[in-house]
């Protein structure tokens, strides 16, 4: 495994490697990795000659610093994991490699990109389409692998392929799970033992509502889920939308839509730490 710090060095690897027809698979990350990254490594590796793993931070997604200032940093650790899933080539530049210049790039989406992270989170999904966009101009990978945690993560990465054109394919991966039930995430560290053990409810509820939904309304899924969770003390739900899996639009109505997913954001704890989470009802 090689570790490279360069985009010229990168590049250079790459176009050797492309020359002699190698397939090239790219997992981006923002390090402090888990067992749900593993898992897109996992599958890369399976299905390409070459994995190349981004860490890199990405300052422009974060539109609260001390969000990224608390954001775990472990590429030691990073490195020794990625090693033992078969990476090729560890990509892992400074903020000045990357953004020598500010990026005044702008990615627009609606209304995809507008609603639930994005209207929370606002330039969240610009600065993600920023940094996502330079890998795929750096790599030229044949496949992406992206975790289905962040769902609209992915949505709004297959519109900005589809509007710039990128030849590649994004590969979905599903949600991994700690033995709790909670979706693995980066920011799990960042949690309390309690707090860890009062954010397992997030998906025992979504878990319920599943089977509640069978003979319940949307209306009356969507109510359940949020008091459930906000009678938790240590838990405070952001928001919860029931939305079409494809337009992430808002459904009202189980028959609106063949593809019906939830999408949660919880606070948990006193810091708080921002948990995301789906689940599917339909598709
Ligand atoms: O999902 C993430 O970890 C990040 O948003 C990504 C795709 C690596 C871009 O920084």
């Amino acid at each position: 495994m090689k570790v490279v710090n360069t985009i010229q060095e990168l590049r250079e690897m790459l176009d050797v490697l492309r020359s002699e027809g190698k397939k090239i698979g790219l997992v981006p990350t923002m390090g402090a990795l888990h067992e749900g990254h593993a898992s897109l490594v996992e599958r890369s590796v399976a299905e390409n000659d070459v994995t190349v793993v981004s860490v890199f931070l990405n300052p422009t997604q974060f539109n609260d610093p001390k969000d990224l200032e608390k954001y775990p940093r472990t590429l030691e650790a990073d490195c020794a994991l990625l090693e033992s899933k078969g990476t090729s080539i560890v990509f892992a530049p400074s903020v000045e490699e990357v953004y020598p210049e500010p990026d005044t790039r702008v990615f627009s989406y609606p209304p995809i990109d507008t609603v639930m992270e994005g209207a929370f989170r606002p330039g969240h999904f610009n600065g993600v389409c920023q940094i996502v966009s330079k890998l795929f101009d750096m790599v030229q990978p044949h496949c992406a692998y992206f975790g289905e945690k962040d769902f609209q993560q992915i949505a709004v990465i297959r519109a900005m392929v589809k509007d710039m054109k990128f030849d590649l394919e994004i590969i979905p991966c599903p949600v991994i799970r700690e033995e709790s039930g909670l979706a693995m995430s980066s920011r799990n560290t960042l949690l309390t033992d309690d707090e860890r053990t009062i954010a397992a409810h997030i998906s025992r509820v979504l878990f319920e509502s599943v089977e509640l939904s069978s003979s319940h309304t949307v209306a009356e899924t969507h109510r359940f889920v949020e008091d459930s969770l906000n009678v938790i003390e240590g838990l405070k739900v952001q928001y919860f939308s029931i939305v079409d899996g494809i337009s992430l639009q808002d459904v009202a109505d189980w028959n609106d839509s063949d593809f019906i997913v939830g999408c949660i954001t919880v606070f948990c704890g006193a810091t708080p730490i921002r948990l995301i989470d789906h689940v599917k009802y339909k598709g």
